[in-house]
């Protein structure tokens, strides 16, 4: 199969596989100056099917290097999505800094005949930084009682018990374990709130950890991931702010979205990251269409890595998201333009990768991505809200819904910052510094080579930079 990485839609800085299918990120762990990246992947098809954890590994999480698959379904089951930890006290008797990875066997066979219990948790280590893997011969380490959906074990270290802790997928809800050694599992309680959402269908790849504002507050987050039904559009991830004691978790406010676009899921973070740094990694498509979208030698891409800050702000607190540093340019190889004044209409550019950010201060405004082929991608921020208008972005008509969906968010102040990554065939945006994000895809004909910026409620735009990312980042 091709690896140029040329194709039509082939992001150029958000990582994908080589070839075939691929879905969430799975075992996100930093060891010895390197990011693990395993992710979902059916290496016979460029459609979901039996799944194996793929695995690639990147310095700076923005080169990566691809490596052979990691683990492939056996008679256990299929390897669905899970976490990797680092065993530092050998607690686990595989060797004294081992990698560990925790993941769900899913059992189609079962699941076909439509009996329950397919699902269950099973564990492999790795003594050479993941290359080679060996399964433990007394899997499954967690069993389920009954429950049909039972699944994406998120695992950590929690000093203060001395113990690991696992938060679970089960239906509808959070399950958190705790366990000695990776081995054993004792049930410590459910999480689900009271007031929540009604029906966002199934509940999928929670994570758990600690986080501390500038101000010294420390809290913990919770994300959960949803599969279907949410008010974005199919597929979204959602975070609650509160307090663990190593058994419970109890939120302290509602779950807010953590992005409002309609193709960002299964984000979690990595583990064992330096400097407690949080950082966190999508998917970039959505259940609706993912296995449609009119890519013929891959499927689906990872968001670009999104690093995460605490924020308290009146008497609520936010994940703020930002890049990272390496993704902030170096300026002699960028083509720039800078224009200070609105409304500018039809700026042609280079648009197929480029960074576009501006600071104002907007009640309203309207940016058009454009080409000649007559398509366009449209954003509008009018009353509070801010939408994406893809119905005229290009193919749509690979899937019912894609093109006919404006998604909105409210955004309850003026808008004073936009932050726009384009890559190929998809959008990125962070509004107010990133504390609100869109993420969604397009496929145009051509690529969009023009731009255009109005607004009705200011007269200037400060500091408009549009960066083409330059080529040193094609591989
Ligand atoms: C989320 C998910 C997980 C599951 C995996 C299967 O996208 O449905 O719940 O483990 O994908 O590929």
């Amino acid at each position: 199969y091709a690896q140029n990485y040329d194709e039509i839609y082939r992001p150029q800085f958000h990582f994908t596989p080589p070839a075939h299918w691929m879905n969430d990120p799975n075992g996100l762990v930093y060891f010895n100056g390197k990011y693990h990246l395993f992710y979902q992947y059916y290496p016979e098809a460029t459609v979901w099917g039996p799944m194996h954890w793929g695995h690639a590994v990147s310095y700076d999480l923005m080169h990566w290097e691809q490596l052979p698959i990691a683990l492939y379904p056996d008679a256990l089951g299929w390897i669905f999505s899970g976490s990797a930890v680092i065993d530092t006290q050998n607690t686990a008797g595989f060797g004294r800094n081992a990698m560990i990875a925790i993941f769900t066997y899913h059992n189609d066979e079962i699941w076909k005949s439509g009996k329950k219990n397919t699902e269950s948790q099973g564990i492999a280590y790795s003594l050479d930084e993941g290359k080679t893997w060996v399964k433990y011969d007394k899997n499954p380490v967690l069993n389920n009682s009954g429950e049909q959906d039972f699944r994406d074990p998120k695992v950590f270290w929690n000093p203060s018990t001395q113990l690991w802790n696992m938060v679970l997928a089960v239906g509808d809800h959070i399950r958190i374990f705790s366990s000695p050694n990776l081995k054993e599992w004792k049930k410590e309680s459910d999480f689900k709130p009271d007031n929540d959402f009604k029906d966002l269908g199934f509940w999928e790849c929670p994570d758990l950890f600690p986080m501390t504002t500038s101000e010294g507050t420390t809290k913990w987050v919770m994300i959960v991931n949803h599969g279907d039904k949410c008010p974005n559009g199919g597929s979204g991830t959602r975070y609650f702010v509160g307090d663990f004691d190593g058994k419970t978790f109890t939120p302290s406010q509602s779950s807010l979205w953590m992005d409002h676009g309609t193709d960002f899921y299964a984000a979690v973070t990595f583990s064992n990251v330096p400097d407690n740094q949080r950082i966190l990694l999508g998917w970039m498509s959505n259940w609706q269409y993912a296995t449609k979208v009119p890519t013929e030698v891959w499927r689906s891409a990872m968001t670009v890595p999104r690093q995460l800050e605490l924020v308290a702000s009146k008497n609520q607190f936010f994940l703020k998201q930002s890049l990272l540093p390496v993704f902030q340019y170096n300026q002699n190889e960028l083509y720039k333009a800078i224009i200070a004044s609105l409304p500018f209409e039809k700026k042609r550019l280079e648009l197929e990768q480029a960074e576009i950010s501006f600071a104002t201060e907007a009640s309203d405004f309207r940016i058009t991505l454009s080409n000649s082929a007559k398509e366009q991608f449209q954003i509008t921020f009018a009353d509070g809200v801010i939408q994406m208008d893809r119905s005229q972005s290009g193919q749509v008509g690979f899937s019912e819904v894609f093109g006919s969906k404006i998604q909105s968010m409210a955004v309850p102040e003026k808008i004073t910052s936009v932050q726009m990554l384009l890559d190929a065939s998809s959008i990125e945006l962070l509004i107010n510094d990133g504390k609100y994000s869109m993420t969604n895809l397009f496929f145009p004909i051509q690529p969009y080579s023009d731009i255009s910026i109005t607004s009705n409620s200011v007269q200037k735009i400060k500091n408009l930079t549009i960066n083409a990312i330059p080529s040193i980042w094609k591989k």
